[in-house]
């Protein structure tokens, strides 16, 4: 059944949740983007925690970009319950950015786990995937990028692994660019694993909190 509808939806996988970013994260979120390494290692600038809750808006509103916050279930303070933000629970985020000028199917990830307690346990490598199968299902993605610094080795290597190939180099910005094209094989495996992943979609009072809506949602 094809419905088009307003929502915000959650997906759950084996170790991690993925939520929409919500109002309630944003303390969190400033405080790891404090830390200069992370802040290196993802390209962003230092926020106030004003501009933060300003980014966490435009990102939840903003038609070429989805971003969700990435749980690590195993910091789950008793049962997972959806809408909820489980602040306490918050590892990391993953967002896409359909920002190619000739071609509105192609996009970029990025990924963070920024709590170190929650690194080096598949939580990125899953976070990406279920980004990507969620990408390609309910937006049509065929090709994504990734922007890499190279000497971010763990990133680089994570990305690789998934099949991500290295495209081109900016010895200015001293970063490389992945690619991974969505053959019609990666389509069929990625959307498989989207079987073992519990989609959950609700709506919140709060309209800041909304994972942008109005997509073509195939149940
Ligand atoms: C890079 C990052 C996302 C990895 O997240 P993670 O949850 O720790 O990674 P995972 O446990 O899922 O590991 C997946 C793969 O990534 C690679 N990887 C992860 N940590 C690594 C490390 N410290 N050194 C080398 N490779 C590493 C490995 O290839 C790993 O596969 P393996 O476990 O089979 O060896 C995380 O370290 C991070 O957020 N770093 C800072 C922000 C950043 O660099 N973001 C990228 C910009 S897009």
């Amino acid at each position: 059944m094809v419905t088009t509808m307003a929502m915000k939806v959650s997906l759950e996988g084996k170790i991690v949740v993925l939520v929409p970013y919500m109002a309630a994260h944003v303390p969190k979120y400033h405080r790891w983007m404090q830390d200069s390494a992370l802040l290196q290692a993802t390209g962003s600038e230092p926020l106030s925690l004003e501009q933060e809750y300003e980014m966490q808006i435009s990102w939840t509103q903003d038609p070429n970009k989805r971003t969700f916050i990435v749980l690590d279930k195993d910091l789950i303070n008793g049962e997972l319950a959806y809408g909820e933000p489980h602040v306490e629970a918050m590892a990391g985020d993953v967002n896409i950015y359909m920002n190619d000028v000739d071609d509105p199917k192609v996009a970029e990830v990025e990924i963070m786990i920024a709590e170190s307690k929650s690194r080096g346990k598949g939580i990125g490598k899953e976070s990406v995937l279920m980004m990507m199968a969620y990408a390609i299902k309910n937006l049509e993605i065929h090709k994504f990028t990734a922007k890499i610094g190279d000497s971010n080795t763990a990133s680089l290597s994570l990305f690789r692994k998934l099949g991500f190939e290295d495209s081109s180099y900016s010895g200015i910005f001293k970063e490389v660019t992945l690619e991974y094209m969505v053959t019609n094989l990666r389509r069929a495996e990625l959307l498989k694993l989207l079987e073992d992943v519990i989609t959950h979609t609700y709506s919140s009072d709060n309209p800041s909190d909304s994972l942008l809506t109005g997509e073509t949602c195939i149940a």
